[in-house]
């Protein structure tokens, strides 16, 4: 007999610590594609793909048969100690995937916080500077630099500092609440340009290593710079020799449509870092960059244990085949038209809905309490969360004020599961607004 979720939660409580906070009260039986079964055989579609990971779907079929071979030849043997093949195959797979017309390298992590902590390593030798500057909203981890190079304090920082040395934090364009008080286009991307006052106010350019940005904010609410912001951020860098890393962690591996989303502003970042769904839901991050600047670093200089473990790069070589070759991406922009219509016809309906923002599938919606004043509805996109998932669909919020709903759905989701989720979403709207008109009736 298996235990079911009100018992496991008790056991949850006094076993793990509240630190590590749980969105929804069902323990996982199991789960395939876009679809969950939980202790108490509820079935739950999923718009959460475990934040991001499960772009495949999960349990692949491609990616478990992978991890099976694998697990039938060997387990690990440390790359620092005695290399295998299938690391090299997925290194070269992604150098000469990844944005840039020039020669790479990469180099393999466990986590997206252990990505993003290499990434400042490698750039800091290859530039022998020391200074990052991250930016407003931006989330990188929950280790020391990742959480530094992190904007929002609660949960994230509150308590845990002090913080690494020589971090600095830079607007980011998030036009529907621009810092600078502007309205694009005809701000002219002034965000951008504040980079050159940046280097007059908070550090000099020349002790800067490295710019880290992610080409859409996750945690931070799905916020997505305009077309020509990050061409503009990039001449500003490469004029004062700062590396531009961007952080595809969350947006990485198809989930806009692209397998890089920096493909949709056409720029070559000097290093990615990926993580998530790269591997189908085995953990491991790269870092993929210039050749010249991820070989800066001395012998021994860089690693991890098991970084690049043979089962994860088994499954992220299932991945690539399955975006690229089974045609994902194609589907995974089907899906983000698909879905950029009905959450269009949703803000038509709902006044709550202030904006709808993303790239391909990889939407969100801002709550606010009024359009003009845009006051953020973070109560609001909790409750619609709670009622989804009572209604057998797992969505979670994004943001600041935690007042945007985000969707990162499997993209092998069925036409049948996307309208049922669709359709729970919807609903949810839908008893909020007669709700709230009935409380100002009454
Ligand atoms: C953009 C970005 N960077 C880094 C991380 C940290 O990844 P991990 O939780 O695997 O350490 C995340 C996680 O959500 C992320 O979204």
């Amino acid at each position: 007999m298996t235990t079911r979720n009100q018992d496991l939660m008790k056991l949850r409580h006094k076993h793990v610590p509240q630190g590590l906070a749980v969105a929804t009260a069902s323990f996982i039986r199991e789960a395939r594609g876009a679809i969950m079964v939980d202790a108490d055989g509820r079935e739950l579609i999923d718009f959460a793909g475990g934040i991001g990971v499960n772009n495949v779907g999960h349990c692949h079929p491609k990616v478990v048969a992978a991890i099976k071979d694998q697990a039938d030849k060997y387990l690990h043997t440390c790359f620092h100690i005695a290399p295998y093949e299938p690391y090299i195959e997925l290194a070269a797979k992604l150098n000469a995937l990844a944005p840039g017309d020039f020669d790479k390298m990469t180099l393999f992590l466990n986590s997206g916080a252990e990505a993003v902590e290499n990434a400042i390593k490698i750039a800091r030798y290859a530039t022998g500077r020391q200074a990052v500057i991250s930016f407003e909203n931006g989330f990188h981890g929950r280790t020391c630099l990742g959480m530094t190079l992190t904007s929002k304090v609660k949960p994230y920082k509150f308590g845990f500092g002090p913080f690494a040395p020589e971090t600095y934090r830079m607007f980011f364009p998030y036009c529907y609440r621009c810092p600078m008080g502007l309205k694009h286009p005809e701000c002219r991307t002034a965000c951008a340009e504040h980079l050159e006052e940046f280097f007059i106010s908070h550090v000099a350019a020349e002790n800067v290593a490295a710019l880290i940005i992610e080409p859409i904010q996750g945690e931070g609410g799905f916020t997505t710079p305009p077309p020509e912001y990050f061409a503009k951020l990039q001449a500003i860098c490469r004029k004062h020799g700062i590396l531009l890393i961007v952080d595809e962690v969350q947006t990485g591996m198809g989930r806009t449509g692209k397998l890089f989303a920096i493909e949709h502003w056409g720029i070559e970042p000097d290093l990615i870092t990926t993580a998530k769904s790269l591997a189908g839901g085995m953990p491991l991050s790269a870092v993929t960059g210039r050749a010249e600047v991820m070989n800066a670093a001395h012998p021994g200089g860089l690693g991890s244990t098991y970084g690049g473990n043979p089962l994860s790069v088994r499954a992220a070589l299932a991945v690539l085949e399955i975006l690229l070759e089974d045609d994902l991406l194609r589907t995974a922009e089907t899906l983000g038209q698909t879905l950029l219509g009905r959450f269009r016809a949703l803000q038509a309906e709902h006044e709550i809905i202030g904006e709808v923002r993303g790239r391909g599938p990889m939407l969100a919606l801002e709550l606010v309490r009024d359009r003009q004043s845009r006051e953020p509805a973070a109560e609001e996109a909790k409750e619609l969360v709670r009622r989804c998932y009572e209604k057998g669909l797992v969505l979670i919020a994004c943001g600041n004020f935690g007042n945007v709903l985000r969707v990162l759905m499997p993209l092998v989701i069925t036409e049948e599961q996307l309208e049922r989720g669709l359709a729970i979403l919807e609903d949810a709207f839908q008893e909020l607004k007669k709700e709230s008109a009935g409380k100002l009736a009454s």
